[in-house]
């Protein structure tokens, strides 16, 4: 039913609506009634660029700004780029929310990252643990370029009173996710591999870590719903953890995209390679306590997710 106090004409600002989560936001959004939802590839439109997001900005006004647009990677492309991963989304991030401060725009989400908690916070993670210790070394620089991001939305909200708000995702996938073999997450990176493994009928495959830490993962699409919820309901300082609140091992999940994608050699660990930290899984009673809840299971969602990436083998990313 859409909601009668909504304006489903205002122009809203999807920022990264061709990646993983702001392709889900975009779509839930449009479903939702929106009729005006903006989207710009970065080759038109470099927003690191901070006059010609302006420029674009100004032009299209929007009243609603979703900022899912950020240079992401695994561990390997944190270890291996941190300044980019610093500098990339700081210039994003203050390009896009500096123009949409001086047009003076009322709702703006920022999507953080759970790396923004300290690596040994309790679990799990509740969002008043942000800046009570040390962070990460593998995603330092991403981490401290997020939570900079949290940081501006306070201070334009303190500043200049308008309801900007930020959410703290946990670990995504699906649909129109990253497979390259070096610069994706976890998940879609053992899919690519299993999927490669099992087509060639390789007798083992060698996960990076020693399979012990625990993960959590949430759908896009459950992100999406959690975004217009936040959308509608949420109007404050703290950022907002968005998960399942459960989590497994990544020995475990190994095994579930073997069994999904029909690999059937060897799971081999390489401990030799960073494990990252030990557990990470958000406490999410603040954003179910708005009346969200995550509707895809993990092995229904990888199934899915394995699906796109074989109907989409020519194209997908990696
Ligand atoms: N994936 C996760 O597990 C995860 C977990 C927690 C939080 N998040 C957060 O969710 C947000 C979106 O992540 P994602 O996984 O959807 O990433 P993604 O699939 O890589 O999408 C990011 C999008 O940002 C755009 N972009 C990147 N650099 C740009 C630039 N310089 N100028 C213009 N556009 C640029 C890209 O546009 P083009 O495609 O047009 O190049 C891309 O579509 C990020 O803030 C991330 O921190 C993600």
């Amino acid at each position: 039913m859409p909601d009668k106090t909504i304006d489903y004409d205002q122009p809203v600002f999807v920022a990264g609506h061709a990646g993983l989560a702001g392709s889900a936001i975009a779509r839930r959004l449009r479903g939702e009634g929106f009729r005006k939802v903006i989207g710009v590839r970065s080759a038109e439109l470099e927003l690191r660029d901070s006059d010609r997001t302006w420029e674009f900005m100004a032009a299209h006004r929007p009243q609603i700004v979703v900022l899912a647009a950020a240079r992401v990677g695994g561990i390997a492309a944190n270890n291996a780029h941190p300044a980019d991963f610093l500098s990339d989304n700081l210039r994003i991030q203050v390009s896009v929310m500096d123009a949409a401060r001086r047009l003076g725009v009322p709702r703006l989400l920022f999507l953080g990252s759970s790396c923004i908690y300290p690596k040994h916070a309790p679990q799990p993670i509740r969002e008043s643990t942000l800046l009570t210790g040390p962070l990460e070394q593998t995603n330092e620089a991403y981490a401290v370029a997020k939570i900079a991001g949290i940081t501006q939305v306070r201070a334009v909200r303190r500043q200049d009173g308008l309801a900007w708000i930020s959410a703290m995702p946990t670990n995504l996938y699906g649909p129109g996710d990253n497979f390259h073999p070096e610069h994706s997450h976890v998940l879609p990176g053992l899919i690519r591999r299993f999927h490669e493994a099992a087509e060639s009928g390789a007798a083992s495959v060698t996960v990076w870590g020693s399979g012990a830490p625990r993960r959590e993962f949430l759908h896009a699409d459950d992100l999406a719903a959690a975004c217009t919820t936040l959308l509608r309901h949420y109007d404050d300082d703290d950022p907002i953890n968005v998960g399942t609140g459960s989590d497994l091992s990544i020995a475990e999940l190994a095994s579930l995209i073997a069994e999904v994608t029909g690999y059937r050699g060897e799971i081999v660990f390489d401990p030799s390679r960073p494990d990252g930290t030990p557990r990470k899984v958000l406490d999410v009673s603040r954003m179910t306590a708005l009346g969200w809840r995550p509707t895809i299971g993990l092995v229904e969602g990888i199934a899915a997710t394995y699906k796109w990436f074989l109907d989409n083998r020519e194209t997908v990313r990696g």
